[in-house]
């Protein structure tokens, strides 16, 4: 349909990008960028008239979204000469649309295409050598300029490098020496950086590629005062560990994993460094609130966990509850000592969802007066449950009486 539609309007269209890439490694993807050679805003409009689908556009960059009824989504760019603009030292010879779009890409794994026209439909454009590439498992930017043009394709090559299993190419992996040493990151806003480290700590196993960034010593980009400590691998294998274990157990309880691993890294930061690395980051607020105050303030809450012999199922409910997945999960990663793992862990699985029956209503209709005395009693009454002291309604109200 999409080809259709492009032969209709006399422009070539080709499924570009990621999609391919992970075509040739057997990946799932679910991103479908489609390049036109011609204006892709009109090439989206054709097609949303003809099927019935809606269309959202972006006039400055030529690009638009084709957004099917069951919200399945195409992004859709123009290849077309205007839109190229080179640093003025790379050579630009004679090329197609299509191939000036590749040119510009990070790696050539990424510059493969696919075309859509029915008569040349499944043609694969392959300008840059990408499939031999990927047969290799090599990571090669295309040009030298590459990391000049974009520091942060430093960050991709890593991330890439790490979920592929692929190897740097030599001269790839000298261009990144010599970013690094040149400080091309400089250059980088705090939110750009951000961007791509939050990219890199989504990744499945986000561990080896923060190990690499290390390598390079490039930790210091997110911010010059980062505390990295000798521990670092252990903390992050801890968090992979610990959130693995909780997604098997809790398949459909939402929480943002990515944030765990964010924690972990902050982990040896004080109060005001943190503060400091996510403002120059621009971290969200009720993100920063948690990487900050919270992470901090679980320090108390983690040596009573670590330090007491004894304590009750009650009082672990009382100083763990209120605090999200992410930062119980944090908690259980950033500790050594396997008791006060059991103890969170007690706590996430099963004291967290005990509830009891017994209401202020009750209360009052037992002849109470409303005051502190009133959540003293139904305190009392929870911590009796979680210890076990009692089960059924019934026990509640004869604890109370
Ligand atoms: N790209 C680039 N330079 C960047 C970022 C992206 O050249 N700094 C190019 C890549 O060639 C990529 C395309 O833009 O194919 C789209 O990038 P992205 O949306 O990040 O998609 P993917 O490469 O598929 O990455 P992921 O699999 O992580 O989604």
């Amino acid at each position: 349909q999409l080809g259709e539609v492009a032969d209709h309007l006399n422009f070539n269209a080709f499924v570009v990008g990621g999609f391919v890439r992970d075509m040739f490694l057997y990946r799932d993807n679910e991103d479908i960028d489609v390049v036109v050679e011609g204006n892709g805003i009109t090439f989206a409009k054709t097609f949303s008239r003809k099927y019935g689908t809606r269309t959202h556009t972006h006039q400055k960059f030529g690009t638009a979204v084709i957004i099917f009824p069951d919200g399945f989504k195409i992004d859709v760019a123009s290849a077309r000469m205007e839109y190229y603009q080179f640093p003025a030292s790379l050579p630009v010879v004679e090329m197609s649309s299509i191939k000036m779009d590749m040119f510009r890409r990070d790696f050539t794994i990424n510059t493969l295409a696919v075309q859509l026209n029915p008569n040349k439909f499944g043609r694969l454009i392959d300008f840059f050598s990408g499939q031999k590439d990927i047969k290799d498992k090599v990571l090669r930017v295309l040009h030298n300029l590459s990391f000049v043009e974009d520091p942060t394709r430093v960050f991709r090559a890593l991330r890439f490098e790490q979920r592929f299993g692929f190897t740097i190419g030599k001269l790839t992996s000298s261009l990144i020496d010599n970013a690094v040493k040149m400080e091309f990151f400089k250059r980088l806003s705090g939110k750009r950086v951000y961007t791509e480290l939050v990219l890199i700590l989504k990744e499945e196993n986000p561990a080896p590629t923060i190990m690499r960034l290390l390598d390079y010593d490039l930790l210091r980009v997110i911010h010059p005062r980062m505390k990295i400590e000798k521990d670092l691998k252990r903390l992050l294998d801890s968090a992979k560990k610990v959130v693995d274990w909780h997604d098997l157990l809790f398949i459909d309880e939402t929480y943002e994993r990515w944030t765990v691993y964010f924690m972990v890294l902050l982990r040896h930061c004080d109060l005001k460094t943190t503060h400091e690395i996510c403002s120059h980051l621009t971290v969200a607020p009720r993100h920063a609130k948690m990487f900050t105050e919270t992470r901090i303030g679980v320090g108390k809450q983690l040596m009573s966990l670590e330090r007491r012999k004894r304590i009750t199922h009650a009082e672990i409910f009382n100083l763990l509850k209120g605090f999200k997945t992410e930062v119980i999960l944090y908690m259980m990663a950033s500790t050594q000592s396997e008791s006060a793992k059991k103890r969170i862990s007690l706590y996430h699985t099963q004291l967290r969802n005990v509830t009891i029956t017994i209401t202020g209503k009750d209360l009052l209709a037992m002849g109470l007066k409303p005051g502190p005395l009133f959540s003293r009693t139904l305190q009392a009454v929870l911590d009796a449950k979680l210890n076990g002291q009692i089960k059924t309604r019934e026990d509640e109200f004869t604890f109370i009486g």
